[in-house]
């Protein structure tokens, strides 16, 4: 059988650039070599396309950058070409491809933007089309959509940060009139916890809205929700599968940047310490979400669940952190799915959507 050839683009013009080098290594390791050839094509943060051929340790370590045998290369959006234009001295040399493999989180590469890409290319490619991830990734419109269709989650409101600029103390009360504190504020487009923070009072608020603001132009405002963070990770096309929900304790007040990235305190346990029948509200409430905004390949849904036993979407992470560390991949092999197998299952469900 003829292998398949398969791109996995990294990095990009995102704040979570450094974590898409560090994922994109491990999914390249887990793609069976016997089966797919794989291009690997990174993207600087000053949105600069090369075609890479060195080592996965130079990507996590951000050093790929550096290979002198990068070649600018880039996906071509006409579709009768169907793969990679590779520029060398000068010349134009076109590679076929039969998928691609975004490994890309927020901004560029999550939020649809390279899923449009790839649409005009007409290649299949790993993950959630261009609606999806795009709703997924703005919390407001996300929140808004789970709302209409009443799916559980915190009580919400929103700004513009431009009129609060024109108006502040009308903005204040209308969010106040809506919540109690404390409010966890955050910008609708960012990701990774940037910008987030949580109001205990009006000072607190201002405060919030001004480090929201320097992120995006809306600004979500909820009702903050104790209880345990439970992550679900699910699977498919038509039919999805929810894996067993893992929990996160957050080393830290709530599971910022930092907690996230930066300290080991914060803990992990799968299955998450919930009750038989928590964990199945759990997770058919993940495929429940998954299906009703339209996502496919793959996505990470994380809830709170309260000690009454509520059990609230947060938010879906439409292509969540791929590391040998993260979430995704721990709770789909405690779901006996393991890396290589998981890799494949998403090349396949890509050529199933196309
Ligand atoms: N309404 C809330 N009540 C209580 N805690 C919250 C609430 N919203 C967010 N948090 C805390 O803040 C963290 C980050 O929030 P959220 O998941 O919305 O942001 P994010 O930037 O999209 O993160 P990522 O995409 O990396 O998961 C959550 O993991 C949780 O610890
Ligand atoms: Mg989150």
């Amino acid at each position: 059988m003829e292998k398949k050839r398969v791109a996995v683009i990294f990095g990009g013009q995102s704040s979570e650039h450094e974590i898409s080098r560090v994922s994109a290594a491990y999914v390249i390791n887990q793609i069976p070599a016997d089966k797919y050839e794989v291009l690997m094509i990174g993207i600087t943060r000053q949105g600069r396309w090369l075609l890479y051929s060195g080592g996965t340790d130079a990507i996590k370590d951000g050093s790929w950058e550096n290979d002198t045998n990068n070649k600018a290369a880039f996906i071509a959006p006409d579709s009768s070409i169907k793969g990679l234009v590779v520029i060398t001295e000068g010349c134009c040399k076109i590679i076929k491809l039969d998928a691609v493999f975004p490994v890309m989180h927020g901004k560029n590469g999550e939020d649809g933007t390279i899923q449009g890409l790839l649409e005009l290319a007409g290649l299949p490619y790993v993950g959630c089309g261009v609606l999806a991830s795009a709703d997924c990734m703005d919390k407001i419109v996300a929140n808004t959509i789970f709302e209409s269709l009443g799916i559980d989650q915190a009580a919400f409101t929103w700004c513009y940060a431009s009129d609060y600029t024109k108006n502040p103390e009308q903005c204040i009360a209308d969010i106040e009139a809506k919540l109690p504190y404390p409010i966890f504020v955050k910008p609708s487009n960012a990701g990774s916890s940037v910008g987030i923070s949580k109001a205990a009072d009006r000072e607190a608020l201002k405060k919030a809205i001004a480090v929201a603001a320097k992120e995006d132009d809306r600004i979500l405002f909820e009702e903050t929700i104790t209880g345990k963070e439970v992550e679900c990770a699910v699977l498919g096309n038509d039919e999805p599968v929810a894996s067993i929900a893992g929990e996160i304790a957050p080393a830290s007040e709530f599971y910022d940047y930092d907690a996230k990235y930066n300290n080991a305190a914060s803990q992990l346990f799968i299955p998450a310490r919930i009750s038989e029948e928590i964990m199945s509200k759990v997770r058919s409430n993940a495929v429940r979400a998954y299906r009703a905004i339209g996502c496919t390949g793959l996505s990470r849904v994380d809830f709170f669940v309260t000690a009454d036993g509520r059990v609230l979407l947060n938010e879906i992470n439409t292509l969540p952190g791929f590391t040998s560390i993260s979430m995704y991949p721990k709770l789909m092999a405690a779901s006996d799915v393991n890396g290589s197998e998981l890799v494949e299952k998403l090349i396949h469900l890509a050529f199933e959507r196309s």
